[in-house]
């Protein structure tokens, strides 16, 4: 028996995987148990109706998509009084991702919401900070950390803050942000792109840029989760290309507790299945009695030479 059970913060999960926030449609409850995830992350919840951003939405590349939805969301009350009493039917904790467009929104917000039960609250710091220069909150550190204080002070749930790669320096921001009392970080939302529909001289997307997600993208974030997790010592939950088991253990590996999957849900929708069994069949196999051990468990290279790198 492998010891499946992950601790991110104060939460235990049975399992280190999770679907990515805005990636599990409401149907997959009809083609999987949501019982055997370690938790349910629903989509991002905002303060108020958003009906999301104009068509086209996607565009999709071989081994991913780039992606501006927008958010488009019913407001809090139709998901405390609709959709959280169905996720709260499964023994798995549910993680109430949420944005706003102001720090005392982000506040009001998460105290609305956990009253409605939930095990904690994911901060998606990915979209625009209007007290500012619009900018995402995610790409400044002391943003970033002002949300998250605010989330503190707002909910007794546990705080994550999911954290954007589209910055120079994506340890600085998790420092930032576990300073603030971060309880984990999520490591990460996607990365900014755009598209041209050349045939109509025109962007791809209604948008014109959008998030770049799926397994194409892994490289790049397994690397910042790495970084993220050698800067902080709160839980790091890695999102970012996650498609099979093998993916998930590189997360692992380089420092993650936990694992959120994705794009991959909408290609093969009972994906996160394979990935806990996965990581299990790989656990005996290596004669590894406890999931956990498997953080961080990456070795540094004998011959690698750090004033030497590229
Ligand atoms: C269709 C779609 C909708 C998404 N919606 C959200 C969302 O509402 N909130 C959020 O924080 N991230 C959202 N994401 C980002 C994912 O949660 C995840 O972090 C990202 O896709 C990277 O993981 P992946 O490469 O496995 O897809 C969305 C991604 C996709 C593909």
């Amino acid at each position: 028996m492998v010891d499946m059970t992950v601790r991110i913060g104060a939460l235990t999960l049975k399992n280190p995987v999770m679907p990515g926030s805005g990636t599990m449609g409401e149907g997959l409850a009809r083609v999987m148990d949501l019982g055997r995830l370690g938790a349910i992350v629903t989509k991002t919840i905002t303060p108020e109706p958003r009906e999301g951003c104009p068509p086209p939405r996607m565009v999709e590349y071989k081994d991913g998509s780039l992606m501006a939805i927008g958010i488009p969301c019913k407001g809090p009350d139709h998901y405390v009084d609709e959709i959280l009493p169905q996720y709260r039917a499964y023994p798995t904790p549910v993680v109430c991702s949420v944005s706003a467009p102001t720090v005392d929104a982000f506040g009001r917000l998460a105290a609305k919401l956990s009253v409605a039960g939930v095990a904690a609250i994911e901060a998606n710091i990915s979209c625009p900070n209007l007290e500012q220069d619009g900018r995402a909150f995610g790409m400044d550190a002391e943003a970033s950390a002002r949300v998250v204080r605010r989330l503190k002070e707002s909910t007794d749930r546990p705080v994550w803050a999911k954290l954007t790669p589209n910055v120079t320096d994506i340890a600085a921001v998790a420092r930032a942000v576990a300073a603030a009392g971060a309880d984990a970080v999520t490591c990460a939302n996607g990365m900014l792109g755009m598209a041209v529909d050349v045939e109509n001289f025109q962007p791809a997307l209604g948008n014109v840029t959008g998030g770049m997600t799926g397994p194409c993208t892994r490289p790049v974030i397994l690397r910042m989760a790495w970084q993220v997790a050698r800067a902080v010592k709160i839980p790091v939950i890695g999102s970012g290309g996650v498609a099979c088991a093998r993916d998930a253990l590189e997360y692992l590996m380089v420092g993650c507790a936990a694992v959120q999957v994705g794009t991959i849900n909408f290609v093969h929708p009972t994906a996160m299945l394979g990935v806990i069994d996965g990581i299990e069949a790989f656990c005996r196999r290596k004669g590894i009695g406890a999931v956990r051990a498997l953080t961080g468990a990456m070795r540094p290279r004998q011959d690698f030479r750090e004033d030497q790198a590229a």
